[in-house]
């Protein structure tokens, strides 16, 4: 078996800075408001914090988009606040993981400002940049965020690529000098004492050459992925990159890959450590996507869901690790998706879907919020939608007639990324104590009834159980190391697993199902005494027959 590493015994928190505290009252959160909250998350028990960008930006993609990767976003405070931030999180025992963002920087970064200055700018090739094809654009790619991903730029007569928004030029990885750029800057924040990076869609950078047309989706562009995705350098770049950073520090390193499959995740995230700790697939999340990109109001089948995370599961099974998530700033809640939002069922919910998660193998992420069993928001108009990828979708849906204004509206208020970035909900004061001025996104309602304060005090809360679960991990090898296998591919109401390590085995039964369902013990261990690790409806015994209550979970151990 591989080396063990700290990062496999790790759970991340991660925190979406604008939305987690505001210190001064601007209603942006900020990171004087992230370092008086360290101690809430040690107690909650994690170990790393994956902090979203915080660098400068003028927030085009709300931080995705840098203009300065060695300065803080002056909404944010300085960079002396960082320091004092990142130094108290070690004087916790915390750890600080940063948003690395380097498939594109923000047109407004000065490199960029002189790459569309003139042809010959020396650093003209540091971004992709084609002439048009009969006046029209140099291939029919169409940009993440709704319209073609090539923007004309009137002063040297070409076009530039930006996968995302048109102030996302990406960057043109087939230089030399770009990459250099990008490790120099990245030993720039390790020499500064940071502990890990989490690479911002890292699967994009290599572009297959000559960009060819992409097979054409339902909003008229076409799709870019398979020559974007997971492209031919892709892993040259990154063996690359560890050799130059990442091999040189003791880091955790997670790649966002969209598009990634096992055999590729393999590759990005081998055990040998030749390229990244580990990466975010998405097909979990993917499930209920379909024709018309995200955009629906489908419900995910829970045999899917255990096909694919089982596929995971076994398929990295002594080869690479997984990461674990169910929701982060780009997902709607997922208590609101696979669990049940309504005040009855809240928070059996979370803490059976929180269950079901962090007893994977792999390394847990909880997103902010998603300790207290936040939900998505009750959106009641267009209006209040703050995410570029939101506010251009309802805008091209509409325009054109994909989807009449009432489904676009309900499609997008289900599976916004506003739905992860409402403030943080601290206390039952107004705007939950996210900030004492206007927050810069409205609060969701129900902050009265879910918010840390109470929950911290309430023995029974989710955020509680949270705790159990987290220092669980630290108790029991198994959970980490154990082997994964699925029971019951078939069922529809019960996610139910093994996990198994020498003489140990841990049972797993999580229902997903609102109605009482039956479940059987699995024979072998009908004659062994197991002990109850965790339940979330105080169960106390185990039967060989037990009948669970709605979106009841436990979790048993046999030795
Ligand atoms: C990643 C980020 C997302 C951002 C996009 C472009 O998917 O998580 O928030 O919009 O990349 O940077
Ligand atoms: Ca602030």
């Amino acid at each position: 078996m591989a080396e063990k590493k700290w990062w496999q015994k790790s759970v991340v928190y991660q925190i979406y800075p604008r939305s987690f505290c505001d210190s001064n009252g601007d209603g942006i959160g900020d990171l004087n408001g992230i370092s008086s909250k360290l101690e809430y998350l040690k107690e909650l028990g994690i170990d790393v914090i994956w902090l979203s960008p915080i660098y400068q930006s003028p927030n085009d993609d709300m931080g995705y988009d840098i203009s300065d990767y060695r300065a803080v976003m002056k909404e944010f405070g300085t960079m002396e606040d960082y320091d004092r931030m990142l130094a108290k999180a070690h004087s916790l025992g915390l750890k600080i993981m940063m948003d690395l963002v380097v498939n594109h920087t923000s047109d407004e970064h000065p490199l960029f400002v002189e790459s569309r200055s003139s042809k010959d700018n020396p650093h003209r090739d540091f971004y992709i940049w084609r002439d048009g094809k009969d006046g029209k654009a140099p291939n029919n790619w169409g940009s993440s965020f709704g319209g073609s991903a090539w923007e004309y730029d009137e002063a040297t007569d070409q076009y530039y690529l930006h996968l995302f928004s048109k102030k996302q030029p990406d960057l043109n990885w087939e230089n030399d000098a770009v990459r250099k750029w990008v490790y120099d800057m990245m030993t720039w924040w390790c020499d500064k004492g940071i502990d890990g990076f989490r690479m911002d869609v890292i699967s994009l950078i290599s572009k297959v050459p000559g960009l060819p047309d992409g097979e054409v989706g339902k909003n008229g562009y076409g799709i870019f992925s398979p020559y974007c995705a997971n492209g031919p350098r892709v892993h040259e770049y990154l063996q690359e990159m560890n050799r130059e950073v990442l091999s040189k520090y003791d880091l955790i390193t997670v790649g966002e890959c969209s598009g990634v499959t096992v055999e590729e995740a393999k590759k990005y995230a081998s055990s040998s450590g030749e390229e990244l700790n580990m990466v975010f697939q998405f097909e979990h999340m993917d499930l209920d996507g379909g024709e018309s990109f995200k955009w629906n109001h489908d419900k995910i089948r829970l045999t899917k869901l255990k096909e694919v995370m089982s596929k995971w599961q076994t398929g990295l099974e002594g080869k690479a690790w997984n990461s674990l998530y169910w929701c982060n700033h780009d997902q709607p809640r997922m208590l609101s998706r696979m669990g049940n939002d309504s005040p009855k069922y809240r928070e059996a919910s979370a803490k059976m879907l929180a269950t079901c998660l962090h007893m994977l193998k792999g390394t847990p992420y909880v997103y902010q919020g998603e300790e207290l069993g936040m939900t998505n928001y009750p959106f009641t108009s267009p209006n209040e939608f703050r995410d570029i990828e939101s506010i251009n979708a309802y805008r091209e849906l509409t325009e054109k007639e994909i989807f009449s204004r009432k489904d676009a509206f309900d499609y997008i208020s289900y599976k916004s990324r506003d739905n992860a970035r409402t403030p943080m909900q601290w206390d039952d004061g107004p705007q939950a104590g996210f900030t004492t001025g206007s927050p810069w996104i409205a609060v969701n309602p129900n902050y009265t009834q879910i918010n840390a304060k109470e929950q911290i005090a309430r023995k029974d809360s989710v955020f509680h159980y949270y705790r159990k679960l987290i220092a669980l991990r630290r108790q029991y090898d198994i959970i980490v190391y154990g082997d994964y296998g699925l029971l019951l591919p078939d069922s529809e109401e019960i996610y139910a697993y093994l996990r198994t390590r020498e003489e140990q085995a841990l049972l797993v039964v999580c229902s997903f199902s609102e109605q009482e369902t039956v479940y059987e013990i699995p024979g072998r261990f009908a004659e062994k005494s197991g002990t109850v690790l965790l339940s979330n409806y105080g169960r106390k015994e185990i039967s060989a027959i037990l009948t669970l209550k709605p979106y009841e979970c436990a979790v048993f151990l046999y030795e």
